[in-house]
């Protein structure tokens, strides 16, 4: 599997998933400016990689000049955290690894610039690699859930290319596939982006598990017909009570899976969970430019003066979901209390 993203010789490479599956490019990063263009234009997606990426973000704004003293590098890094929070609103992850960053630089008392700078690129490494080492745990506790020659569905992209690698939704797909359950993953086109035929198709063709595309309209009738055993998702920020917030659309899904009684699960790393709000009212969407609904592929589809939306997430409420899948266990039945007890807070 390419690589999301890397850092080499302190610069992030980031992979441009605007041009996938036909062009493999990487943008080139040279300071935290570069990384909130490559997450507020969508270079780079998925609420883990999102995070990843800032924590990056970071330690490329620690190299950008001079710094006379330590005040002087965690004022300037105090500005460049807000600024990169501010390129997406809806990925927890996003503010999550500016907080974990902004911690270390809090706690860092000694003299030395330079000594900050090293221990800043050490915490945006962990965050890289626990990410992966997470993902493989979702992968093992929800592949348990399933049973051999499952046909399973998924919306938006939760893999490999969301993450720093693996994947969350799809990290469970891969292990189950590994463990032989899987028999057929149903694999939505997710309008306006197309992060389902444009990443998920491709990655499960590179891994050579099998998968067939639907437009987004064609969910219900393959439910209806009774071939998908299971629906599995990932999630962009998760309230206190389990309402989860993930790509426009999935709260159809959810509804759709309940009328059919299929089950649906949401697979996310712990740092998904905003334990700060109630419930999913409080999560706030990202509502995204209307030419993404009105062009595809810079080709315009709609007439000239028509107005569009473009809410880019969708809040599914707690008791249309069967579990949620994290790296610490899995979450039946969603609630204020199983969740506290599962994250161990
Ligand atoms: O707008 P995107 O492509 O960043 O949205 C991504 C999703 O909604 C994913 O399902 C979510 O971030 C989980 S990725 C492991």
């Amino acid at each position: 599997m390419v690589k999301t993203l890397y850092l080499k010789n302190n610069v992030l490479k980031i992979l441009d998933q605007r041009l996938l599956p036909s062009k493999i490019i990487y943008i080139v990063c040279r300071n935290h400016k570069d990384v909130y263009y490559c997450i507020k234009d969508m270079a780079v997606r998925g609420a883990p990689a999102i995070g990843v990426a800032a924590g990056y973000g970071m330690y490329l704004a620690s190299l950008e000049k001079e710094f006379k003293d330590l005040k002087d590098l965690k004022d300037y890094l105090g500005k460049a955290g807000k600024y990169l929070v501010s390129a997406r609103p809806t990925a927890i992850n996003l503010f999550w690894a500016i907080e974990r960053i902004n911690k270390v630089v809090q706690l860092f008392n000694d003299s030395l610039v330079q000594e900050l700078i090293a221990v800043i690129k050490t915490e945006a490494d962990k965050i890289y690699q626990e990410d992966i080492l997470i993902n493989k745990k979702i992968g093992e506790n929800g592949a348990k859930l399933l049973r051999k020659n499952s046909t399973l569905l998924t919306h938006c992209n939760a893999g490999a290319l969301a993450t720093a690698g693996w994947g969350t939704a799809l990290g469970v797909i891969r292990t189950a596939h590994k463990k032989g359950k899987i028999k057929l993953v149903y694999v939505d086109e997710t309008r306006p982006y197309l992060q389902g035929a444009r990443l998920t198709s491709w990655e499960l063709l590179q891994e050579k598990i099998p998968c067939v595309l639907i437009t987004d309209n064609m969910a219900g009738y393959f439910m209806s017909t009774g071939v998908i055993d299971g629906v599995i998702v990932g999630a962009d920020r998760i309230a206190a009570n389990g309402d989860t917030a993930n790509k426009i659309g999935t709260y159809s899904i959810a509804v759709l899976c309940k009328y059919n009684n299929i089950p649906f699960y949401v697979a996310a790393p712990s740092s998904t969970f905003d334990l700060t709000i109630s419930d999913g009212k409080k999560i706030k969407i990202e509502y995204r430019n209307s030419d993404e609904v009105t062009f595809i592929n810079k080709k315009r589809i709609a007439p000239v003066g028509v107005k569009a939306l473009h809410p880019a997430f969708d809040v599914t409420p707690h008791n249309l979901i069967t579990a949620i899948i994290t790296e610490k266990g899995v979450i039946k039945n969603p609630s204020k209390e199983r969740i506290k007890k599962i994250l161990g807070v």
